[in-house]
């Protein structure tokens, strides 16, 4: 298995080009299931996770063609072959389940797999069937799948969710498109790749208003046709990025950021002694002198502290002046990371969703494990700015959600290498 060895070795200076967001991407591509007529995205990342999620289309029946190294994907689901989300392709990955609501919509019938349990936390679905039940869709668990039928369509209705899941919004809004009638969905999640998503649909023919808010409407057509989009970009890949000139001092510009995308991030930033300026190409961060601030963080639904740069976060507050402490409310299990840095002589003590890190005025490089996506970042982000080299292993977790990572670093003057494993 692949390593990545890191060498700390100081200021950072340059550009990084920031990719289209693997989040928005994996909702995209199931939107294709519901017209029989072509979908093409663009700037779509090159990632695990859309490989898999190439591979499930292409189970269900859907042509899926990565064109332009990767960052063109056309898709067509003509002909849709089959209804089933096999479990061997979901336990991969818990975004597979957003073909649940696109499938029950076009076909009136979807097999999807439990994800089961994943390293972050238990995860479950019962906001996807709530919502879709809402929707007249009669769905049962049988032998670890959910087996769902609208043998009549899908009809709309007003359905609020008990909380703002991301996955759930999806699917709800996905399948509403084609329902009968009217769906108010309130208490709906206002990430960026719901707005995305819906900007997506809408060029399908959707009739969609009120996504970025917590209450969206979606009058229901009898059919979607083709489309064109561009992915937005991958916040959490430029809110990591972000770090790398916080963490080892120096500037760098990176390319295709903006702060509405990032906005709650960058206070955080900004109060740590962080530079953060919006430039013509993207944003510009700078740490000049001195050590970080240190800052607290409460990880909530957009517009909140993201959950996916919370890992990062406590990498920076590891070696900022002073004790910060990072509550993670979204996920239940989400300080795996915690141990690893320890490892590198960093000070955290974890109760709970709490930690409490008290920074240090150096890390030290060490051999350390990634135990999931972003917390296999947050360790290259800690390796940078500690003292010596450390090996990140397990990197397929990286090879999921960050593209080029070594490219990108290098190219801002970072010393970190890919070891290729047996
Ligand atoms: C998405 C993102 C993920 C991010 C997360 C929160 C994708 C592909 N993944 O995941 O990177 O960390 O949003 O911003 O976009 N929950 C339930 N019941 C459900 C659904 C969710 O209890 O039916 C709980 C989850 O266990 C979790 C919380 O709600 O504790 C947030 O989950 P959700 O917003 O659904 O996240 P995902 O869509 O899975």
């Amino acid at each position: 298995m692949d390593s990545i060895l890191v060498t700390g070795n100081g200021p950072l200076s340059g550009q990084i080009p920031i990719a289209g967001a693997k989040n928005a991407c994996l909702t995209l591509m199931p939107a294709t299931l519901l017209s029989e007529e072509p979908l093409t995205l663009t700037n779509a990342p090159r990632l695990s996770d859309i490989k898999t999620m190439t591979e499930l289309l292409q189970s269900l029946g859907a042509e899926v063609s990565s064109l332009q190294e990767g960052q063109v994907l056309a898709m067509s689901s003509h002909d849709l072959t089959s209804h089933t989300a096999d479990y061997e392709i979901v336990r991969k990955m818990r975004a597979s389940n957003l073909v649940l609501g696109p499938m029950l919509a076009r076909l009136g019938q979807a097999v999807v797999s439990l994800p089961g349990g994943c390293a972050i936390g238990a995860r479950p679905m019962d906001l996807h069937v709530e919502g879709l039940e809402a929707l007249g869709a009669e769905i049962d668990l049988k032998d670890g799948y959910l087996h769902a039928k609208a043998p009549g369509g899908l009809k709309g209705a007003v359905h609020e969710m008990r909380f703002a899941s991301v996955g759930a919004t999806e699917n709800i809004v996905m399948a509403a498109t084609l329902a009968k009638g009217t769906t108010v969905l309130k208490n709906a999640a206002r990430e960026p790749e719901i707005v995305d998503l819906v900007e997506c649909l809408r060029k399908m023919g959707a009739q969609i208003s009120g996504e970025g808010s917590s209450t969206i409407e979606i009058q229901g057509v009898d059919r979607l046709h083709g489309a064109t989009h561009q992915v937005v970009t991958d916040r959490i890949e430029l809110g990591t990025y972000m770090l790398a000139p916080a963490i080892c001092g120096g500037e760098v510009e990176l390319l295709g950021g903006r702060m509405r995308l990032v906005d709650s991030f960058a206070a955080k930033l900004d109060a740590a002694g962080i530079d953060v300026t919006e430039t013509e190409k993207g944003l510009k961060v700078a740490r000049k002198n001195g050590r970080v601030r240190s800052v607290d963080v409460v990880t909530e639904p957009f517009p909140g502290f993201p959950t996916d740069l919370q890992a990062q976060m406590m990498a920076l507050m590891c070696t900022a002046e002073g004790t910060s402490v990072l509550e993670e409310r979204i996920f239940e299990n989400r300080f795996m990371h915690a141990p690893e840095l320890v490892r590198m002589g960093a000070n955290i003590e974890v109760h709970g969703g709490t930690a409490t890190v008290t920074g240090v005025e150096r890390l030290k490089g060490a051999p350390v494990m990634a135990t999931d996506l972003r917390a296999s970042v947050s360790l290259i982000l800690a390796g940078l700015a500690a003292e010596g080299e450390t090996t990140v292993s397990r990197v397929y977790h990286l090879d999921r959600g960050y593209e080029h990572v070594v490219r990108k670093l290098e190219g801002v003057g970072a010393k970190i290498e890919r070891i290729k494993g047996q």
